[in-house]
């Protein structure tokens, strides 16, 4: 099956970013890491500069948010112009609490992501998954890019695409955090659809590091 590619714009020079977007046309989606301070201890960007970049892309956006309180931004982050949009876990209080915000990324008109930090086990969201359109499984602890990739996690991509598989769901599994042209026959080989990378693209010639990775996913 083929592999989709999510840049991370994160790693993007900020003084350029449409020089960057162009770059990386060729992926499929354009992952866009917003944090709060809160949730994370760093803070990005917001939707104004989704909605700036929406019209130089036709690209799924791709938007994860690691912020509190993910429900009150969902609408805004969708009218900006997301696809995607993924709430962690880690950022409520119980299952009830994720489903009432997947149902509001529904009812706004984009697709459901939900992300698992590392120490969260995936059994944690295992009741929600055949409701997803996206599991994001983080390989690092979220809140900055050019982490390295934790191979502890990779058991926990198989179990879910063991799960997924078994029960014929077409939830789609993404990995964030560390992905190289190393990491990523890894990633693809315990059962990931799509690959974000920040670093791993953006450090040095976004276009030719995009086709050394889409490459390295051929295994
Ligand atoms: C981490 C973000 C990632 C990050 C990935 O908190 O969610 O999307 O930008 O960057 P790399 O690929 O450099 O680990
Ligand atoms: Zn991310």
């Amino acid at each position: 099956m083929e592999i989709k590619i999510s840049p991370s714009l994160l790693s993007a020079d900020f003084s350029c970013l449409r020089e960057s977007l162009e770059d990386v046309q060729s992926a499929e989606m354009l992952h866009l890491d917003i944090m709060d301070g809160h949730f994370v201890p760093n803070i990005t960007f917001g939707p104004c500069v989704i909605r700036k970049i929406r019209p130089y892309s036709d690209q799924i956006f791709d938007t994860h948010l690691m912020i509190e309180d993910p429900r009150k931004y969902v609408q805004d982050f969708v009218d900006a112009g997301s696809d995607y949009i993924t709430i962690h876990a880690e950022s409520h209080d119980d299952t009830e609490d994720m489903l009432r915000s997947l149902d509001v990324i529904r009812d706004a008109g984009a697709k459901t992501g939900l992300s698992i930090n590392p120490a969260t086990p995936w059994e944690t969201i295992k009741g929600l998954i055949p409701e997803l359109d996206m599991v994001l499984v983080m390989t690092v602890v979220p809140g900055f890019g050019g982490q390295g990739f934790m191979h502890e996690v990779v058991p926990k991509i198989r179990e879910i695409r063991n799960y997924i598989d078994g029960e014929e769901l077409l939830t789609e599994i993404s990995v964030d955090g560390g992905v190289s042209t190393d990491t990523a026959p890894i990633v693809v080989e315990a059962g990931a659809d799509i690959l974000v990378a920040g670093s791993a693209i953006f450090r040095g010639d976004a276009k030719s590091n995009l086709n050394k990775l889409r490459e390295s996913t051929i295994i």
